[in-house]
């Protein structure tokens, strides 16, 4: 009843970081609700963070041999940029939900395009943290 919460990129800095843009909850904060939402779903988190695009990579094909229920991913600027998680999502056969924190549509016109979302399941953005509780709802969701 696993599922991986997997965030990339400068996301070790939230609270501090743009918080205009992506609020003023920490990386911890987040892991800790998600910690008792997943309880009260019966289901179990593990929430990684890296800043190495390889990392998430690896993570993405222990969660396909693991048998996870769903990841979650938000894979920060690497949504925008990597096929390499394009790819490593294709290769497992778990459902994966991205997510964004702020809605990469309004902004940048370089944030408009996503290499993940043709390969998600489905995705959340725009919200806040609350993008990950939305997450959690739907991999709990999914099980059934
Ligand atoms: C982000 C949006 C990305 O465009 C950006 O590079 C991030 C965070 C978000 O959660 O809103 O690092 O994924």
């Amino acid at each position: 009843n696993l599922v991986l919460v997997l965030n990339g990129p400068n996301l070790n800095l939230l609270g501090t970081r743009e918080p205009e843009i992506y609020g003023h909850d920490t990386l911890d904060t987040i892991a800790e609700a998600l910690e008792n939402q997943a309880h009260a779903l019966g289901l179990e988190i593990d929430l990684r963070q890296s800043n190495h695009e390889g990392h998430l990579v690896d993570w993405l094909h222990e969660a396909g041999s693991r048998g996870v229920v769903a990841v979650i991913l938000n894979a920060g600027a690497l949504t925008h940029t990597s096929i390499a998680l394009h790819d490593a999502i294709k290769a497992i056969p778990v459902p994966v939900i991205e997510v964004h924190l702020s809605n990469p549509h309004a902004r940048e016109a370089f944030r408009h395009h996503s290499f993940i979302t043709p390969v998600a399941r489905g995705s959340i953005c725009g919200f806040g943290a609350l993008s990950y509780t939305l997450a959690l709802d739907a991999a709990a969701r999914l099980r059934q």
